[in-house]
């Protein structure tokens, strides 16, 4: 703010005037979540779709040790963040590549008879997830012959479009539902996030309630109740006022690691648009910086305290690390290690993270702090939906459309172009156009 960071930081008068904005969002997206257009709001109070989670979850850790989750971005990021967070007693990779390397190096290991496949997809048309599905399809072919191939694939795609729900529904497989209104960086809360977090034994009730906590504090949009409001305020301020146009997203602690990823997501799918809701040109976007406490001190700080000042700090800090190790006294006479005994790894962790936090300041760069009391289920969710309100209050502020992701469609189609798919001749001319331009100026 202002008052410690003087004209490089937010003042009270820039505030107020977002406030109001904010609050006149908020009535906008409550309209619209009536209307039913934003069906991750409503995914934490989705008690039919847990119960089904749950049965199914029962059903498959009967047959299967580990599961295998096929999907890509929303179908995969949430996913791993959950499970990276909070392990269960059973087995779940996310394969979010398509890098032939990684797949037949998991082939090779994975025990197929003990394996269940779970094939994420909203769409049900994505490349990456279809191709690792038709390989993974018929390598249980054969293994277990034209019937009991089933009992080692779920789907988890939309109700009713899309090609995966019709091989469903035309070989009897087992399938969950993605409401049709959530849209993959949003569908963490669905059966997406839930059936492979249920299947590692995970009480995901514990999840959707602390998302309900955080829904109840991030209905209205006042910026001093509503802490998504507050966020989304602070990194719309430092980006469009004071030229911060990166946000750093930094916890201190290993085991959200894969949220920055995630958040990375959320953030750049969500905000980084072309256009304006009323078809103007405005490039925005805030880019996320991924980092972890305190590795990142040791590598991207120095960039951080001395380099451009067009950052603005997403801190998160653990208070309970959990389990912890106390750093025994030991060479008293060497004040470079006596200075440690006595501590615990995660209080010096945490003292690390207020010492970062002091230096960035210290130079002027603003830094915004979230404090959980610990990484559990419960937060999780919180955390999931505080960033999912936030940006789409930011999306709001900018008036761009944080739904969609038209940028990423387009590689979508040149990809259909290349491997030949009909119906994109067109594209796949276009592709050969660009290769002619390309190979006759910069290919040596
Ligand atoms: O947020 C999004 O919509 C995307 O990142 C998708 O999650 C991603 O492209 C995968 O799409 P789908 O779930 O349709 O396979």
């Amino acid at each position: 703010m202002a008052e410690v960071l003087g004209s490089g930081g937010v003042s009270s008068e820039a505030l107020e005037e977002l406030a109001l904005r904010l609050g006149a969002i908020a009535k906008t997206l409550r309209l619209r979540r009536e209307r039913g257009e934003l069906g991750f709001w409503d995914l934490p109070y989705a008690k039919g779709a847990r119960g089904e989670v749950e049965r199914l979850a029962h059903e498959l850790r009967g047959e299967a040790e580990v599961m295998v989750v096929l999907g890509i971005g929303g179908s995969a990021l949430g996913t791993r963040t959950i499970l990276h967070a909070v392990p269960g007693d059973r087995r779940v990779l996310v394969l979010d590549n398509l890098d032939p390397s990684t797949f037949g190096a998991l082939l090779d290991e994975l025990d197929l008879s003990r394996t269940v496949f779970d094939v994420v997809s909203k769409s049900g048309q994505t490349t990456e997830t279809l191709a690792q599905f038709l390989v993974v399809r018929d390598r249980l072919l054969k293994t277990f012959g034209g019937v009991d191939y089933r009992r080692h694939l779920v789907v988890t795609t939309d109700p009713e479009r899309g090609p995966l729900r019709q091989i469903a529904r035309d070989e009897g497989l087992r399938a969950l539902e993605i409401p049709p209104n959530v849209g993959g960086r949003f569908s963490v809360l669905s059966a997406v996030g839930l059936l492979p977090a249920a299947f590692a034994g995970l009480d995901v009730a514990e999840l959707l309630r602390g998302a309900a906590e955080m829904e109840k504090r991030v209905r209205e949009g006042d910026i001093r109740s509503n802490p998504a409001a507050w966020l989304a305020a602070l990194l719309w301020a430092h980006h469009t006022r004071h030229g911060r146009r990166n946000v750093v997203f930094m916890p201190y602690s290993d085991r959200l690691r894969e949220l920055t990823a995630w958040f990375v997501q959320l953030w750049s799918e969500s905000l980084g648009k072309a256009l304006d809701l009323e078809g103007r040109t405005v490039h925005f976007g805030q880019t996320p910086i991924p980092a972890v406490g305190a590795t990142d001190q040791h590598s991207q700080l120095q960039l951080f305290t001395e380099g451009p000042d067009d950052k603005v700090f997403l801190m998160l800090r653990v208070e309970d690390h959990g389990r912890d190790f106390r750093i025994p006294v030991s060479y008293e006479d060497m004040e470079e290690l006596a200075y440690l005994g006595g501590h615990t790894l995660g209080e010096l962790l945490n003292m690390e993270e207020e010492a970062t936090e002091t230096a960035l300041v210290a130079q002027g760069r603003p830094v915004v702090r979230i404090s959980v009391p610990a990484v559990e289920l419960h937060t999780l969710g919180q955390l999931f939906f505080l960033f999912e309100v936030a940006v789409t209050f930011v999306g709001g502020l900018a008036d761009v459309d944080p739904f969609d992701q038209p940028g990423v469609e387009e590689t979508k189609r040149l990809t259909f172009a290349l491997a030949g798919r009909r119906g994109f001749e067109e594209k796949r001319a276009e592709m050969e156009e660009w290769r002619r331009k390309r190979d006759a100026r910069y290919v040596v």
